[in-house]
């Protein structure tokens, strides 16, 4: 089974810095997480970057596709996949990397992300785990890399569920805190997988879904879920 902390930081700790930057990375860590959870997509030149949006004019205030632009014309603040795996080794933290592809590049994504982590994650840190909501990307990381675990993202865990895990052979299944039924957690959990549960930010609701039997709660505000987690052990 895959062993996961019981928080992740997403995005870094985007309910108190800008998500996915080094500044959301180190406020995450002073907010007690362990793990944190990035987007990896690739500019026009196939550096993969941190980033959620496939434009960056949410976040960067720039009126331009990721996937246009090279990595010398990105904003200073949007950091490499390298820089934050620095950043990572330097804090001592665990890392939930989720391949976000842009339209059309899933499995090129996938494989400069585990080609990526071969290169560079440092080996005293826990090995990270691959997500994605592209069973495609999750295909190409297993046939590229499979020493990397991976985790299918789901938003509603439908009857296909375990196929669709089974067909990129997922260690964990990462869902929509929000939609998820007593019931499909305690099939996840039988049927052997780790069950994370994104975004969540409120304790009580993190404290029932850990209650369902869910390992892992990803959250904009690690030290509020750490803090309403205290104690709480999974439900199995
Ligand atoms: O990986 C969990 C969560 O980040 C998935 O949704 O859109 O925030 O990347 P999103
Ligand atoms: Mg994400």
């Amino acid at each position: 089974m895959l062993q996961l902390p019981k928080v992740i930081g997403h995005r870094g700790a985007m309910a108190y810095a800008p998500e996915n930057t080094l500044e959301s990375f180190r406020e995450a860590r002073r907010r007690g997480a362990t793990w944190v959870e990035i987007d990896v997509k690739l500019t026009a030149d196939a550096v993969p970057i941190v980033m959620h949006d496939s434009s960056l004019a949410r976040t960067m205030g720039v009126e331009r596709l990721a996937a246009e632009t090279p990595r010398a014309e990105l904003p200073a603040a949007v950091p490499t996949f390298e820089q934050a795996i620095d950043c990572f080794r330097e804090l001592g933290l665990g890392c939930n990397v989720e391949i976000k592809p842009c339209e059309g590049r899933e499995a090129e994504t996938a494989r400069v992300t585990v080609e990526t982590l071969r290169r560079c994650w440092p080996a005293d840190l826990p090995p990270p785990l691959l997500s994605s909501f592209k069973d495609a990307s999750l295909l190409a990381a297993f046939q590229a890399a499979p020493e990397f675990a991976r985790a299918l993202l789901i938003g509603a865990l439908g009857d296909d569920w375990q196929a669709r895990a089974q067909a990129v052979s997922a260690a964990g299944i990462n869902t929509n805190g929000k939609l998820l039924t007593a019931p499909r957690a305690v099939e996840v959990r039988k049927a052997g997988y780790a069950l994370s549960v994104y975004t969540i930010n409120d304790g009580d609701v993190a404290r029932a879904l850990v209650g369902m039997g869910v390992d892992c709660v990803i959250t904009d505000a690690p030290d509020v879920i750490l803090e309403a987690l205290g104690g709480v052990s999974p439900g199995r």
